[in-house]
């Protein structure tokens, strides 16, 4: 039995290039007791694989998530035909066992979702909307009628705090890359979205927005524009640090450089906190239920921007760091 699977040769530097990955094929070994077969279904595409591989050591199979099929098994709990959610790499085929690796998520039962599609697994229902739930409701701890900002707001984190930050009562405002983007946005109850890329003055354009200011920033993005946002926050005001997407393809040894806004930090008394959705791994059901009881209920909005064909994976990844995606990127096998 062999395995396609997606090598990273090489350390990324600067946006990635389709040479820096290898489709290599990998003879599998027959099955152990309690091991399982799996078969990838849905694979995800994610900013953090950008920045994670830095820490590691190429050549190394690309890291990743994947719901996939269970196709042969040794293990009487995870019977051939059930599906799971694994954190297998950019890989076809796998053996796993489940419960023998260390990190949240790394290989699961799919939870049940009351119908709905199992690539949600990877994006709603999964680590973006755990992310998003958490994230958000936690850090930022929004009231009724506060006024919310999120950057990068038509991604798969982004759009879904957007649409909590409605349940809750907030008003929201979204910056995302495109006109279609925010046009989208507002069919999701965004009350004003913002084309970061062509507003010629962010400042007006927010001011005009949020004329009370800014209780609650998701930043998805870092950058320039976040020291934009962050200079017409409220008295405190809370800042949820989700990511930084706008300095993950900085070539080594030119990462950019964003003032600190000490004023505003200061004198507005913000908080501002930084988290990885591994802190709430423990509480992960509860996310997931409310996101798929949201989804259901029609009060949650999906969209999933799907590339099929594993031997796109690349291009899928390069695209979703472009902004080619709206809402979740997912590659069908
Ligand atoms: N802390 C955590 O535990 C955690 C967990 C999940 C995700 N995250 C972070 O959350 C952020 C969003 O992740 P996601 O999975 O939802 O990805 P995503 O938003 O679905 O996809 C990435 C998006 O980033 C935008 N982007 C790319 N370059 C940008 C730039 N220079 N400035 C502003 N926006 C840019 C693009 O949209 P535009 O067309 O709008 O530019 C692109 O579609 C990322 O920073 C990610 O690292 C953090």
């Amino acid at each position: 039995m062999k395995a396609e699977k997606f090598t990273l040769v090489r350390h990324f530097d600067g946006f990635p290039k389709s040479t820096d990955f290898k489709l290599e094929s990998e003879e599998l070994p027959g099955l152990k007791p309690n091991e399982l077969l799996c078969q990838a279904e849905f694979l995800s595409v994610d900013p953090y694989m950008r920045p994670y591989t830095r820490r590691m050591n190429p050549p190394i199979t690309m890291i990743g998530s994947q719901v996939a099929k269970v196709v042969d098994s040794k293990n009487a709990k995870f019977p051939t035909g059930s599906y799971v959610v694994g954190s297998f790499g950019w890989r076809t085929l796998t053996v796993t066992k489940i419960g023998d690796v260390a990190t949240p998520g790394d290989a699961e039962l799919l939870p049940d979702l009351g119908g709905l599609a199992p690539s949600y697994a990877l994006g709603a229902c999964g680590m973006p909307g755990i992310t998003a739930y958490f994230g958000f409701l936690e850090l930022c701890q929004p009231k009724p009628k506060e006024t919310v900002v999120v950057t990068g707001a038509a991604g798969a984190v982004g759009s879904l705090v957007g649409q909590i930050a409605k349940i809750k009562g907030c008003r929201v405002i979204g910056f995302a890359g495109t006109d279609a983007k925010c046009s989208w946005l507002k069919t999701l109850g965004f009350d004003v979205a913002i084309n970061y890329k062509t507003c010629a003055d962010i400042d007006a354009a927010l001011k005009a927005a949020a004329p009370d200011g800014v209780d609650c920033y998701f930043d998805n993005v870092g950058g320039m524009l976040s020291h934009r946002v962050r200079q017409q926050m409220n008295l405190f005001g809370r800042i949820s640090a989700c990511g930084a997407i706008s300095s993950y393809n900085d070539k080594t040894g030119q990462e950019s450089q964003v003032p600190v806004p000490e004023g505003p930090i200061v004198f507005k008394q913000l908080k501002i906190e930084g988290f990885i959705v591994s802190r709430w791994w423990n509480r992960r059901a509860e996310a997931v239920q409310q996101m798929a009881a949201w989804i259901r209920d029609g009060k949650i909005k999906v969209q999933e921007t799907v590339t099929d064909g594993f031997q796109k994976m690349p291009q899928a990844f390069m695209g979703m760091l472009k902004g080619q995606n709206t809402g979740k990127a997912i590659i069908k096998v």
